[in-house]
């Protein structure tokens, strides 16, 4: 498929590839995040955790172990981390990310960053963050995924559209939802370190992808609604350059 025009249709600001399911919102995910790397010479990517880029990141291994793509120059910035949870428990985005991609490809980890969720000064770590981003340059493609309530990161509905990286309390619905990964609700953290919607704003290219009919109404509301920070999602009406891939019907 790649190298192959998708059928993109303009949805006010937004490009919108709709896809048919799961595997192929990956594949096309996974094409526009190589040619990136191909284009830019030391391209700075902005990652997220969940189940949506899942696939997506298989993909990107398989780049690197059958087809000898490389990482050695890639930067990266995750979204977002639970607060309290250290590197080797695996319900935290670090040890989600290095299983599912970091440790598979040939980037070198100190060119790798996510929020630190344990750290002594958290907003110290906060605003540091925001200055390692800017000293690369800032971002050139930051990948997001949707949550049922609107949020980007870990945005929770009332975010400003101007917030930078901050602690943020989790909603209950974020909780509930991401009790799956957990063995009970209870474990899932109530605070989490995540970029703000104003950092992820000033990244060049958004790739939003956003998978099943859960998210269906959700995401007409993102694209069709008002901007307003009751949907934290619908400040991407907001960006210039944004591709949503999506198998909902919109
Ligand atoms: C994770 C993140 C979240 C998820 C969202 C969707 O780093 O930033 O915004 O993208 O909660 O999660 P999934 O993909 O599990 O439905």
């Amino acid at each position: 498929m790649r190298g192959e025009k998708m059928k993109v249709n303009k949805v006010k600001n937004m490009d919108v590839i709709q896809v048919k399911d799961y595997a192929e919102m990956s594949k096309v995910a996974s094409d526009i995040v190589l040619e990136k790397l191909e284009k830019i010479k030391q391209p700075v990517l902005g990652l997220a955790t969940g189940s949506t880029p899942e696939g997506l990141y298989a993909l990107m291994r398989k780049a690197h172990e059958e087809d000898g793509i490389s990482f050695r120059d890639v930067t990266t910035f995750n979204l977002d981390e639970y607060i309290g949870l250290a590197e080797e428990n695996e319900q935290s985005y670090h040890y989600f990310m290095n299983d599912k991609l970091l440790n598979h490809i040939d980037i070198p980890k100190h060119q790798t960053h996510i929020p630190d969720g344990l750290a002594t000064d958290l907003e110290g770590a906060c605003a540091s963050y925001e200055k390692a981003i800017k000293a690369v340059g800032g971002i050139d493609l930051q990948l997001l995924g949707l949550g049922v309530n609107g949020h980007i990161g870990f945005n929770e509905p009332g975010t400003p559209v101007t917030s930078r990286t901050h602690i943020i309390e989790l909603d209950d619905i974020t909780r509930k939802v991401n009790a799956r990964f957990f063995e009970h609700e209870s474990d899932v953290p109530t605070q989490a370190v995540t970029m703000g919607i104003g950092t992820i704003l000033e990244a060049d290219h958004i790739l939003f992808v956003v998978h099943g009919e859960k998210k269906a109404d959700i995401l007409r509301e993102v694209i069709n609604g008002e901007v307003t920070k009751d949907v934290p999602a619908s400040a991407l009406q907001l960006h210039p350059n944004v591709t949503v891939i999506t198998d909902v019907s919109l």
